[in-house]
């Protein structure tokens, strides 16, 4: 874990209430994995949650990137940091994703800003897979070029039918395991989810996983104090190997679990 105080290289907006922050971070980035997240001091912020945890959208060279929207008091004043200023970055935290093996046909499944770490799990698969992305509007569907650009096959729902297909992305999902479920390459044995996006998608994602007998890797989005383990802000209950319920810290446990690990409440 490192503490960096990062110069802002790029600060742009890029749709609807998103924006790309992209740091300089060399000791960061040299250690960074997909599925991880840092944990950024908010200027302007005061209180006792100073920070807030964004995954990291790319890890290249000396540097960092974010992708954010804007939701509440942090992010809006995350949002006023002008380039050439600094911001203080601790990570990267977090276990991160596990890297699908070369025979394994990965699946991403994101909702709005979860497509971020996913593109940085997709730049690190050694076999292209399929991304399936939702979000409310199309104002919510995000990075598809950035996985085009890579080969990657892209899915887009949207619930009102703005881009993609009007509906749920599991919806889309459903659909598209249907059509391929013959392809030997698509087996379940030879697939595996990995996904980041609201409670709801992760829990549907979650059942599939189980009732189709492969893994689903989910990363959770929980609202975080400390982000290293020690305040207990992001508890989530889980259940071990011997059926044992838990409770876990996403921010050092997590925040990426396999489908089995989590009950839901
Ligand atoms: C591991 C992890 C990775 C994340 N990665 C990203 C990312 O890549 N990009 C991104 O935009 N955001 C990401 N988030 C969510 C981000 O941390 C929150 O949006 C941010 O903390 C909100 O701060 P705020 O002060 O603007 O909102 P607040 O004023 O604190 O809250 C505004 C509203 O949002 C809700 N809210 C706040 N935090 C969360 C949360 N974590 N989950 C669900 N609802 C929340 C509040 O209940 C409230 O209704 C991530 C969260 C985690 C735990
Ligand atoms: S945020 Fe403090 S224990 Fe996880």
């Amino acid at each position: 874990m490192k503490i960096e105080n990062t110069k802002i290289l790029k600060h742009s907006h890029l749709v609807g209430d998103y924006r790309l922050l992209v740091l300089d971070a060399p000791e960061i980035s040299v250690q960074a994995v997909p599925g991880q997240f840092v944990h950024v001091r908010i200027p302007q912020l005061e209180g006792s949650a100073l920070r807030r945890p964004f995954s990291l959208y790319r890890a290249e060279g000396a540097t960092i990137s974010i992708l954010y929207k804007v939701i509440g008091r942090g992010t809006a004043a995350l949002a006023t940091a002008g380039e050439g200023s600094f911001l203080d970055v601790m990570g990267p935290f977090g276990n991160g994703f596990p890297i699908p093996d070369a025979d394994i046909m990965p699946i991403l499944v994101a909702g709005g800003y979860g497509v971020a770490p996913l593109y940085f799990l997709a730049t690190r698969c050694s076999q292209k897979g399929v991304l399936f992305v939702g979000g409310a509007t199309d104002l919510d569907i995000l990075c598809i070029e950035d996985f085009k650009s890579i080969g990657w096959d892209v899915r887009v729902a949207t619930m009102d039918g703005s881009l993609g297909t009007k509906g749920l992305v599991t919806d889309v999902l459903d659909a598209w395991l249907k059509d391929n479920s013959d392809r030997d390459d698509y087996s379940p044995a030879g697939q595996e989810i990995f996904a980041c996006g609201p409670d709801g998608m992760l829990k549907a994602l979650g059942d599939r996983t189980i009732a189709g007998g492969f893994n689903g890797w989910l990363s959770l989005d929980k609202h975080m104090g400390c982000g290293v383990g020690a305040c207990l802000a992001c508890v989530q209950r889980l259940r071990d190997e011997y059926n044992h319920d838990y409770w876990g810290r996403v921010c050092k446990d997590g925040p990426v679990f396999e489908s089995r690990q989590i009950v839901w409440e």
